[in-house]
């Protein structure tokens, strides 16, 4: 997977995406980072790439010119016109089902937006997505861009050390994942669960799936919905007083 990112701040893009599972990924070439700095595209003197807006208004749009080039630029050998992925408060929320359909791409581009916002026609003529991060206002589209370039790539095979950890996380049959113990046996008087410590692993699997769905009902019954259930999941649900069904053809 190759990351192509529109922005003001190449540095701060590089550091996060450069730093622990996403920085290994990069040196054993499963992913890659391309981080342009867009005032490099600027014709101005001054390297500008903001003016004021028409209609005047508090704060500066960022020009069509110098996104334009860069975009023609990164994209004049691609094969096919890649997603191109617009960071901003007015998207779609991001969620996991959002990451697994981009992790499926072979190069994404996000744009990252900065002052009051761009100039709307390069964003009708190159972006394909518009995505934010959830229902709060951030000074920049660098960290929600680091967000989803964060969770695309765990989801690249071999990006994760253990291929069965990106499946059996939170969000798995969209339900939470259980809670997880190690050692010491008792910590401050709390003991591990017996059954983690049984070697059933029969029971430890049902233990840790009513544990999941518990966790779900108690902190995102939303998610249940829409969850993958089975007839005793339904059961142990509708025993914690759960009466809400979830969508039929999610029962397995
Ligand atoms: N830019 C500023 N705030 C944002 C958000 N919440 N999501 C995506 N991009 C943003």
């Amino acid at each position: 997977m190759k990351f192509h990112v529109l922005t003001l701040f190449p540095e701060m893009i590089r550091q996060g995406f450069g730093t622990s599972v996403t920085g290994r990924a990069m040196k054993n070439g499963l992913l890659a980072l391309n981080a342009v700095d867009i005032r490099e595209y600027s014709k101005d003197k001054h390297k500008h790439v903001d003016d004021y807006p028409y209609g005047g208004g508090a704060g500066m749009v960022m020009q069509p010119e110098p996104i334009g080039l860069a975009y023609a630029d990164i994209t004049k050998d691609m094969q096919k016109k890649p997603r191109v992925i617009y960071v901003t408060p007015q998207g779609s929320v991001f969620r996991q089902s959002m990451a697994e359909e981009f992790a499926r791409e072979d190069e994404l581009i996000f744009l990252c937006g900065h002052y009051e916002g761009v100039d709307e026609r390069i964003l009708e003529e190159i972006v394909t997505d518009y995505v934010s991060i959830g229902d709060y206002v951030l000074t920049g589209g660098e960290l929600p861009a680091l967000v989803m370039m964060d969770a695309i790539s765990r989801l690249v095979p071999g990006v994760l050390n253990n291929e069965d950890s990106a499946e059996f996380e939170s969000f798995h049959d969209n339900l939470l994942e259980h809670p997880h113990y190690t050692r010491p046996v008792e910590y401050h008087g709390k003991r591990v669960p017996d059954v983690l410590l049984s070697g059933h692993h029969e029971n430890i699997d049902r233990w840790r799936r009513e544990q999941s769905l518990k966790r779900t009902l108690e902190r995102r019954p939303d998610l249940l919905e829409t969850a993958v259930l089975t007839s005793k999941d339904l059961e142990y649900l509708q025993s914690l007083g759960w009466n809400h069904s979830p969508v039929s053809e999610n029962v397995k």
